[in-house]
């Protein structure tokens, strides 16, 4: 480990610009998507993700994507619950196997499940190469981002985020369903991540300082909508998971259906709020959180207003599709510092368990 770096979590936390850049670099050279694969997308009618964990919520992201870039039919399923459902599938349906470690039991017996139910075609996307998931596979794709020491994943997640992006643009272009234009477009995007991953770490310090707080509250709201919700429920995950606070993700619309009963100025809400599409309907749900009392502490590269009861950070701009990746950055930062200032065993939570692979 490098000595100067107290802890894995930060070390995986900061290599990230450096492991998304890896992974576009090998897509650019043709090695991230095989040919073989590539040959098969064009009779894809529907996709299944399976996953457990962290690598779950990499599928709730993915799934827009699916669904708008390559026009299909999407379903993502919890491996553990997967296992118990009456499910068919064909060879117009590809299932992705997502998993770290690649030896996830849930995941492995959620894709036997799978293929016990009729002929899919499969996928597992790991960072273990040569694991268990990739010898049951039609085709394994690797998110390259080396050894991933803390028992949380952080690099491991970002880049199965953007390879699962990279396997949506593929299917979106085997079916004819995105021009060239647009893949190039995308192409570019994934370019610029890295240096917009590398602007969210600067953001450390402001983030340390929220957590000064944030991390004596019992509760915490995480809310985002659309693909900032399984973001919002990816950064309630971590802080349950190394900080020990019991934290709980919404889609921001279903606040009001339930949740808002439980806001008051004792349980802050940690907002995603991308400057996209989905914005407005944000901020009116903010309203009803500030009319409880609620304390709201925004992540945006939009130019919102720091009222009081409100604390916000300002994200960086420049992603439209990627975004999700650099607001689950922030998060794990501020679970990260959460974490270490609650005085927790960072790398090694209670409890949990992890399979790393030598590289
Ligand atoms: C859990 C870990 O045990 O497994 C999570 O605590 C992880 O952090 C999950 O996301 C799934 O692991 P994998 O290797 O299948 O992605």
């Amino acid at each position: 480990k490098n000595q100067s770096v107290p802890h894995f979590m930060l070390e995986e936390i900061e290599a990230q610009p450096e492991t998304l850049a890896i992974l576009v670099q090998k897509y650019k050279e043709g090695y991230v998507l095989p040919l073989a694969l590539r040959a098969k997308l064009a009779g894809i009618r529907s996709v299944t993700l399976l996953a457990c964990g962290s690598s779950y919520h990499a599928a709730l992201v993915a799934r827009y994507w699916f669904e708008t870039l390559a026009g299909v039919s999407v379903q993502v399923g919890l491996s553990s619950e997967y296992c118990d459902r009456d499910v068919r599938a064909d060879d117009h349906d590809l299932m992705i196997a997502i998993s770290q470690s690649g030896e996830t039991t849930d995941t492995i017996a959620a894709l036997k499940h799978a293929q016990a139910s009729g002929r899919p075609r499969t996928v597992a996307l790991t960072n273990s190469p040569g694991s268990t998931l990739t010898t049951l596979v039609d085709h394994h794709l690797l998110t390259h981002s080396g050894a991933e020491q803390s028992v949380s994943a952080t690099k491991s997640l970002t880049a199965q985020i953007l390879l699962l992006f990279m396997l949506a643009n593929a299917l979106g272009q085997a079916r004819g369903h995105l021009s060239a234009e647009q893949v190039a477009s995308h192409d570019e995007e994934m370019l610029l991540l890295p240096n917009v991953v590398a602007q969210t770490l600067l953001l450390n310090k402001e983030i340390r300082r929220w957590a000064n707080g944030l991390h004596r509250k019992n509760n915490l709201f995480v809310i985002g909508r659309h693909t900032h919700y399984p973001v919002a429920m990816e950064g309630a995950f971590k802080l349950r998971e190394v900080a020990y606070q019991h934290a709980e993700a919404f889609p921001a619309g279903e606040l009001k259906h339930g949740p808002i009963t439980l806001v008051n100025d004792d349980l802050p809400v940690i907002v995603c709020l991308p400057w996209n599409q989905q914005a407005q309907k944000m901020l009116d749900d903010l309203k009803a959180i500030r009319a409880n009392h609620g304390e709201i502490f925004i992540l945006s590269n939009g130019n919102i207003a720091s009222v009081e009861g409100t604390s916000v950070i300002r994200m960086p701009s420049g992603l439209t599709h990627l975004s999700p990746i650099i607001y689950i950055v922030a998060l794990q930062m501020l679970a990260y510092y959460c974490a270490v200032l609650s005085g927790n065993a960072i790398d090694t939570p209670r409890n949990l368990a992890k399979v790393t692979m030598d590289f």
